[in-house]
This record gives structure tokens, sequence and C-alpha cells, in this order.
């Protein structure tokens, strides 16, 4: 925070970043190249001014301003540009939602996330996660960015809405929510005009988001004409009254938050799944670690949730993979006028920051490319705040974080437990914007491991 004593600047006296163009502002060469883009902001200062189209956008690369923005001023920012282009698919879900609207919804919700539920759910992500692994043969290819998302769909649907999708609405699924987790990016930083254009891109966006609609209204339909009662999210959904009215949620507030879980619990989940077995691939030490430990702490039986605080080898990775591929970039939107360090921002101004760039910073990360999951051994106290947002932070913090670290944890655990997963050297795989970096495809060879061996009494990881 700006010292009593610091003179304030106003936006339009922060520099500007390099590499503005008329009308389009900054989004052509953030389009270009947006991982190198926003990684060379922090040279420019904790704060430079983007301009996406003409719109003004404070981008802060400072975890201090960022910590400022999530949390400690968090009742000042609301969720900004990229996530009110997201009512585009998620009409007026837990992102998109007005501050009363977000606050209630997400007290509704926050039961069926809490960490002490994951222990009933960690049932359906090791069945789901065996029936996967269970479908592979030695020697051959799969397409592990596919098995991942179509392993995190089946527990997402299952898990919240007690819902099995049939194979068509599956595929229809593994068709629209990558491309929506993609042009909700493109759409967050292109010029509002042209929004209502019927340009490819929102064409596209749109036809995938009503897709996913009359996929909800199937699982709907499905969840009215069954008796039975489900412990589920939707069941909390269905039966919510507000307090004050006493009246069951809008349908069309039900169905968004659906589409919502549907959209955001999925394809970030399959993405850090892919990256990390990727990774593992590309890392023999960290596979042989993950490995000793499978075999010392799991042995040969499924994975429960006793074991995961033991896999301590999987949790450096994972912590390692969210680290290198996380959100390329986030938004929030003061709601009134405030000071963010000593910059004095009118209501409505646009802030904007990267937990991709924040985490490849190498004042917070030494040799911030590499990965390394033993750093994760040596980072303790003393870090500053907000330096690690894999799930970003403050009143909009991801809600599924538990429940993504677990099928995790589970997916590593299942998959490493009896096999090997090889790169497929004819794909060099290369990073996507996205909600969540996504690899552009993930082709891979399974391989058995060796019999694990014999466990000996009382081993520990
Ligand atoms: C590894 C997997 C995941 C990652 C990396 C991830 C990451 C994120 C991030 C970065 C945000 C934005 C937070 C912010 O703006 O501060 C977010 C929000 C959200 N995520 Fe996740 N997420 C994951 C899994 C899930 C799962 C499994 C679900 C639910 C099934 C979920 C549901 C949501 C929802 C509903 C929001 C909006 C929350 C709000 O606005 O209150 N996510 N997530």
């Amino acid at each position: 925070m700006a010292s009593p004593q610091t003179p304030l600047r106003t936006l339009h006296q922060v520099p500007e970043a390099p590499g503005r163009l008329p009308l389009v502002g900054h989004v052509a060469t953030l389009a270009r190249d947006p991982f190198r883009f926003l990684m060379g902001l922090r040279e420019h200062g904790d704060s430079v001014l983007l301009h996406l189209g003409r719109t003004p956008v404070l981008f802060v690369s400072d975890t201090e301003l960022v910590h400022q923005a999530l949390v400690a001023q968090g009742s000042v920012f609301a969720t900004g540009r990229i996530f009110e282009r997201l009512g585009a698919v998620f009409g007026n879900g837990l992102p998109v939602a007005d501050i009363p609207t977000h606050r209630k919804q997400r007290r509704i919700m926050q039961p069926a996330f809490h960490r002490s539920q994951m222990g009933r759910y960690s049932t359906t992500m090791t069945a789901n996660a065996e029936a996967m692994v269970a479908r592979w043969s030695p020697g051959r290819r799969l397409v592990a960015d596919t098995e991942l998302l179509d392993l995190a769909l089946s527990n997402t649907t299952e898990i919240l809405f007690s819902s099995r999708l049939s194979d068509a609405d599956r595929a229809e699924v593994h068709r629209s929510i990558p491309v929506i987790a993609h042009d909700v990016l493109v759409r967050a930083v292109m010029p509002a005009f042209l929004d209502p254009l019927p340009i490819p891109l929102n064409r596209r966006c749109d036809t995938a988001a009503a897709r996913l609609r009359v996929i909800v209204e199937g699982i709907l339909d499905g969840h009215y004409r069954s008796p039975q009662h489900h412990d589920d999210l939707l069941t909390v959904l269905v039966q919510a009254r507000d307090p004050e009215t006493g009246r069951p949620m809008d349908g069309t507030q039900l169905r968004d938050e659906l589409i919502t879980m549907l959209g955001a619990g999925t394809e970030t989940t399959s993405s850090i799944a892919a990256w990390a077995v990727h990774e593992i691939a590309r890392h023999p030490v960290a596979e042989r670690r993950l490995v000793a430990e499978l075999d010392a702490v799991v042995g040969d039986r499924p994975v429960t949730p006793a074991d995961i605080p033991r896999l301590t080898c999987a949790e450096e990775i994972l912590n390692e993979t969210v680290r290198l591929h996380a959100a390329p970039l986030l938004t929030r939107r003061t709601v009134k006028p405030t000071v963010l360090g000593d910059i004095r921002l009118p209501a409505g101004t646009e802030v904007a920051f990267s937990p991709y760039a924040l985490h490849r910073d190498p004042r917070h990360f030494p040799h911030p490319d590499a990965f390394w999951p033993e750093r994760w051994q040596h980072i303790g106290s003393g870090r500053p705040r907000s330096f690690f947002l894999p799930f970003g932070g403050g009143a909009h913090k991801c809600i599924g974080d538990s429940m993504a670290w677990t099928q995790l944890h589970i997916t590593l655990a299942t998959i490493y437990r009896r096999w090997r997963l090889r790169p497929d050297r004819s794909h060099r795989v290369r990073q996507l914007p996205a909600a969540i970096t996504r690899p552009d495809h993930l082709p891979m060879i399974a391989e058995p491991r060796e019999p694990a061996p014999a466990r000996a009494e009382g081993a520990r990881s």
C-alpha cells in the first residue's frame, strides 16, 4: 500500500506496455504470443497499462498488488472482464453473478465442495480412474488429454449430478468444452464492439454453449424423473430455499450453476492431469520417486483417501504442474473508487493479473521454467502473499479446489500404480491459451509397469 507521503498516480500516469496499435490496443500483440507477452510485462514495472480495444486495463505483476485486489480489498473488486464474457456461456452462474447473488449462491453450494466430502467422492473418483486404466492395453497409443477429459467429465457429472451421460452427450461435451475454454479467453481480450457481431469465433462459442445447455437440460430432466434421493450438488440446488422469501432457486439460475460446474470443473482438472503425465514422462527422476512412493504407500490395491496425505511426492508433482501450467489471465473490476498501491482507480476500472506469469517469476521461483517438484520441499513461510495462485483467490477462489486436488492425486496414483506413459515422439506438444493453459494434443504410449514388489509391513514413503 502507498504510505501517506506517497503521491498518488492516476491510471493514465501508469506507464503503458509496448505493442499498442490503433483501434485494437494491445489485443493483436497479446494474441500473437500471449504467454511471452504476459511474461514480458513484469519488465516494465509492477503495474502497467494495457488497452484491450479502447478499454484501459491495469495489469499488475506484483504479488502484493494482486493480494490487495483479490483478498485485502476484495470487497471493492468484483470479477472483471474475463468473467463477464463468460456470461455468454455460464449465464449468471457463480463467476458471473453480481456480488449479492454470488454470495448467496456460494453459501448454498460451498458445503458440497467442503474437504469433508472428499472421502465420499473419492469412491467414485477411484472407480472411474480404475475403469480408465482397465481399458488400456500394453503398447497401445492413447490420447491422454482425451482420456483425462473423459475421466474428469465422469467425475463431475456422477459426483455432483448423480448422472451418467450417454455416449452421444459425452462426445458433445468433448467437442464443446475445449472450444469454450479457448474462445472465452479470446472473447475476454478482444474489443467489446466485436461481442455482438456474428463473427466465426462468437458463433462457434455460442453454438458450443447451446449444446452444453441441452445436455444440462437432460441432466435436470433425469433428476426430476428419478424419485430416489441423491446426496449431490444438484439436489442441494433444487432443494435450496431463499431464506427471505422461502422460494426455490429460479430455474434459469439453477441451469446456469450446472453449466458452470460442467464447464469450470472438467477441462481445468483434465488439463492439469494431462500436463502432469506429460511432465512425468519427461522427468524420469520424478517418475521414479512417484512410483517408489506408490509402491510404499498404496501397494497393489486401489488408492483410498487415507493414502492422499502420505503421497507427498505426488503432491510436489501436482504443485509443480499447476505452477507451470496455470491460468494465463484473470481479471477483477473495481465496484467503487479505490487506491491500489499508489494508483487511484475510479469505479469500473479493469485490473488484470496472470497466475501463469507470477508462477514463472524468478523472484519467487528460482529457475522458474524448470519442472522441479523437489522445490516444494523448500517452499515454506516467508513467501509473499498471493505468490502461488493456481486456484485464484478471495471471494471467487475456485470452489472446486479440494475436489480437483483429490481427483488429481487419485488419477496419478491409479495410473502409476500399474502403468507408465511414454511420450509419442511424433508429436511436439504445444501449450494453448485457455481458461487454464492446456496441451494442444497429448498422444502417449501406455506400458505396464513391472509388478510392484511385495509391500514390507509398516513401510512408509
Ligand atoms: C485443477 C483444476 C482446477 C483449476 C486449476 C481451477 C482454477 C480456477 C481458477 C483460477 C478460478 C478463478 C478464481 C479467481 O478468479 O480468483 C476458478 C474458479 C472456479 N472454479 Fe475452478 N479450477 C479447477 C477445478 C475446478 C472444479 C473441479 C470445479 C467444480 C466442479 C471448479 C469450479 C469453479 C467455479 C464454480 C469457479 C468460480 C468460483 C466463483 O466465482 O465463486 N473448478 N477455478
